[in-house]
């Protein structure tokens, strides 16, 4: 079968038109993977997929990756789902959830990245809420050479905390615990060269510090590279309706949500694949995976 695709923008995203069970026919499944690949964000709109149906197509893309911190005690959750919502009061839960609203890429915590997700909305918010996504190889790949050759030689320190100590202006002592029991500093190279002869810069919200720098020069690197990278030219913004499916290619990307009131509704649910390439960092692979 062919797939009906079609690019949303030049250097991101493609919109797929299928019906849900089609998606996981024989060897579909494959040809939506090369599809992410090369478009990195893969909109379904309004498919209105089942939770069942999602859980057979996750399992026919690869392999899910399995989080216990994000499990809400809902039905949802008990399935497997990562469900993404602000109406219950679980303090870790809510923390995930708002440290989404700024740039980063998932997997962090792990050598191993996470590979691709897939977001299912339940509920599109009635205000913000929308999720932007920007092409990391494509703002690699515009970089200047010797801007390219100084940043290959560097390394880069990603933590929790980098990230959620912004939802508040006093952190305590007890709250950087918290955050360092799921997910404490790793290092990574800045430049990840992956396989395909893309490559990442690993910034965003968990980067904390570049090895070897200033708190402040590291700061000022990092600053500068996010905004290099999510300039509009290499990022795309969905805005969700209700049933609408999104694959993204996260190895290949940052992603945000743009932030919305707990009463906007917004219910998403989330799949997560496990990724197959090592950014080169050494990280202990931890017993349960928390995140
Ligand atoms: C995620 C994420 C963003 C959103 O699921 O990893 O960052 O818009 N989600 O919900
Ligand atoms: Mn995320």
């Amino acid at each position: 079968m062919a797939l009906d695709i079609e690019p949303i923008t030049p250097f991101l995203g493609a919109i797929v038109r299928i019906a849900p069970e089609d998606s996981i026919a024989n060897g579909v499944p494959g040809q939506l993977l090369d599809a992410l690949e090369r478009h990195k964000v893969l909109l379904f709109p309004q498919i209105h997929m089942s939770d069942e149906i999602f859980l057979k197509l996750t399992a026919a893309m690869g392999e899910k990756h399995e989080v216990a911190a994000t499990d809400d005690g809902s039905e949802v959750s008990g399935k497997g789902i990562f469900r993404i919502a602000r109406d219950k009061d679980d303090r870790t839960q809510r923390e995930f959830i708002l440290g989404n609203d700024f740039w980063h890429m998932d997997g962090m915590n792990y050598s191993v990245p996470v590979k691709a997700t897939l977001l299912k909305c339940e509920k599109a918010p009635a205000e913000g809420g929308d999720t932007g996504f920007a092409n990391l190889h494509a703002a690699w790949d515009a970089l200047p050479d010797d801007r390219k050759r100084q940043l290959e030689k560097l390394k880069v320190g990603h933590c929790l905390s980098a990230c959620l100590r912004r939802l508040h202006e006093h952190p305590t002592k007890e709250d950087f615990a918290r955050w360092d029991a799921v997910f404490s500093r790793v290092e990574h190279p800045l430049v990840w060269k992956q396989q395909s002869g893309n490559a990442s810069l690993l910034i965003g919200s968990t980067a904390n510090d570049i090895a070897g720098m200033s708190e402040a020069e590291g700061r000022a690197l990092l600053d500068e590279l996010l905004e290099w990278c999510t300039q509009d030219r290499f990022t795309y913004r969905h805005k969700w309706s209700d049933g609408d499916l999104v694959i993204f290619y996260n190895s290949g990307l940052l992603h945000k949500s743009y932030p919305y009131p707990d009463s906007a509704g917004r219910v998403m649910h989330r799949t997560t694949l496990k990724g197959t390439e090592s950014t080169g960092a050494e990280i202990p692979e931890s017993a349960a995976a928390l995140y």
